[in-house]
């Protein structure tokens, strides 16, 4: 019974669609008509800016250590990072957006930070170390996930492989126009690192 009430909790906390907020309140913009039509941090610095790019991008972090965090200070029998899951699929596919969300990387990162800080900043590093590197936000997303599949392997936190190896799954599976785009040489790059 607690799984479902706080998967619930955490689903609809994971479909608070931040980027779609901030873009019609604060722009009068859907940010899902521009730019690469994602629901998500990058769409939202490429078509509105750094500030509001910031703005959602720490919103979507913050619903996924929310989410995972909620149960643990509530003293809730369940598996802390089991129910984060739920908050990554609501940010995916959230119910208050037409199911049409982000690409799962911002708030599988915010669940990370809410069970293992360390992992996080592992994820952290190697994401802004690839997008030095490339200048790809998608490659350096997807990357992140495989060195954290690796760091945990490593510090043997297995129950944590297993759910970064399920978000590196979703956050792929999410980039698949990406991918093709990174292929052709067509994905955009950043210009200002
Ligand atoms: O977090 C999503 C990012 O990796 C790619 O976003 O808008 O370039 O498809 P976008």
């Amino acid at each position: 019974m607690e799984y479902l009430i706080y998967g619930l909790i955490a689903y609809l906390l994971g479909s608070i669609p931040s980027g779609l907020i901030v873009g019609k309140i604060g722009y009068n913009t859907d940010i899902r008509e521009h730019g690469s039509g994602n629901l998500g941090g990058t769409n939202t610095f490429r078509v509105l800016g750094v500030k509001a790019g910031i703005i959602v991008t720490l919103s979507d972090i913050l619903k996924g250590t929310l989410a995972a965090s909620l149960p643990y200070l509530l003293g809730a029998d369940v598996i802390t990072l089991v129910i984060g899951i739920f908050a990554v699929i609501g940010h995916m596919y959230p119910v208050f957006a037409g199911f049409k969300g982000g690409k799962a990387v911002a708030t599988s990162g915010g669940v990370v930070l809410g069970v293992n800080p360390l992992v996080f900043a592992v994820l952290l590093l190697t994401f802004f170390v690839v997008l030095y590197l490339s200048k790809y936000v998608s490659l350096a997303s997807m990357l992140s996930g495989v060195v954290g599949i690796i760091a945990t392997l490593v510090v043997q936190d297995y129950l944590l492989t297993i759910i970064i190896a399920l978000f590196t799954l979703f956050v792929i599976y999410r980039h698949r126009a990406n991918i093709k785009r990174i292929m052709n040489k067509t994905e955009p790059k950043i210009t200002w690192m």
